[in-house]
């Protein structure tokens, strides 16, 4: 069984650069620990002393919507006999009398939680307020700006699929723009050594310039997908486009850059298909391509939870015990 090395804990992980090297690879060996003895077992008694983790409660704040993310960090909390008590329907909390976001995480704050997992829009404000926080926050997706769990998550599976990020190809597709996700793989696939490469409309490519400027840009989407070891598929983000005209129908998007059987033949037979989610059906990905064995989604979801049982693990410094 694989011996993990404890190292210092991270206060708060609001972007992926709040992770040491060490940290890093602390987080991808406990989360193949934990995936391995959740198979064995069927629990992660063995790991953990429940003992630790008694009486421990994370409060969950979540101000925009989320399927995936939410639920996987209250089943890791589970996991790990840390209890959840979630905020999301903001609509029936006091913000929809006219509270503000920053008083309402002083509010929950106040009620001494041993950790905070939010997901909340861009407000420099709150980022200031959270990197200020004396309890530990764990970002769950921030605006368009980054969603370093959920690279975690996408390093991980590339590893398991794949035997190793290093080296190793990744191509993006979709709205890179708005995309938090793309932002966080960004800056921790390079870390971990892959070679990243986008296929984007215009209006969708990354604005920031100098931190893409190693990135390979592919126009036709075809030769993306025959360079490439991994297929990373992102949604296209509506939900903030609502002030700019990207200039093209969905349908100009679909013939363009969506993945589908058509394009699927052009990539490697051993190479991995993957989306955060959610994957809209018919827009970004088919049917088909959905169903192809090189299709790993749901395998994302499913180590969503290992993963942020490894992050929720190191931000509460928890002695993991070696089988
Ligand atoms: C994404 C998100 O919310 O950033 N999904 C996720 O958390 N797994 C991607 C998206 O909304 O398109």
């Amino acid at each position: 069984m694989n011996q993990v090395t404890k190292s210092s804990s991270a206060s708060s992980l609001l972007y992926i650069d709040d992770l040491s090297s060490a940290n890093l690879d602390y987080l991808l060996k406990t989360a193949a620990l934990f995936k391995k003895e959740f198979y064995k077992t069927g629990s992660l008694i063995h790991c953990i002393n429940p003992e630790q983790t008694k009486g421990m409660v994370v409060q969950l704040l979540f101000a925009e919507p989320s399927t995936r993310t939410r639920a996987s960090f209250e089943v890791a909390c589970g996991k790990l006999g840390i209890a959840t008590t979630s905020l999301w329907n903001l609509h029936f909390s006091s913000m929809a009398k006219g509270e503000t976001l920053e008083d309402t995480f002083q509010c929950l704050m106040a009620l001494k939680p041993n950790m905070i997992v939010c997901r909340c829009g861009e407000l420099k404000a709150i980022e200031v307020f959270l990197h200020s926080s004396s309890i530990p926050v764990i970002s769950a997706g921030m605006g368009t700006k980054e969603h370093p769990t959920q690279a975690l998550v996408d390093a991980f599976t590339i590893q398991e699929k794949r035997g190793k990020v290093e080296g190793e190809k990744v191509l993006i597709v979709g709205d890179v723009l708005h995309s938090r996700v793309a932002n966080s793989n960004l800056r921790l696939l390079i870390r971990l050594g892959a070679q990243l490469g986008v296929c984007a409309p215009e209006a969708l490519s990354p604005a920031d310039k100098q931190a893409w400027k190693d990135v390979i840009r592919f126009s036709s989407l075809e030769e993306g997908i025959k360079w490439a070891d991994v297929i990373m598929c992102l949604r296209v983000q509506r939900e903030r486009h609502s002030l700019r005209n990207i200039g093209f129908s969905m349908a100009e998007y679909r013939d363009h850059y969506r993945i589908d059987q058509e394009n699927m033949q052009m990539f490697r037979s051993d190479g991995i298909l993957l989306h955060p989610g959610p994957a809209v059906r018919g827009v970004e990905i088919a049917n088909q391509a959905l169903n192809d064995p090189r299709c790993h989604i749901i395998t994302q979801v499913e180590n969503g939870t290992h993963v942020r049982s490894a992050i929720i693990s190191l931000m509460l410094n928890l002695e993991i015990k070696s089988l």
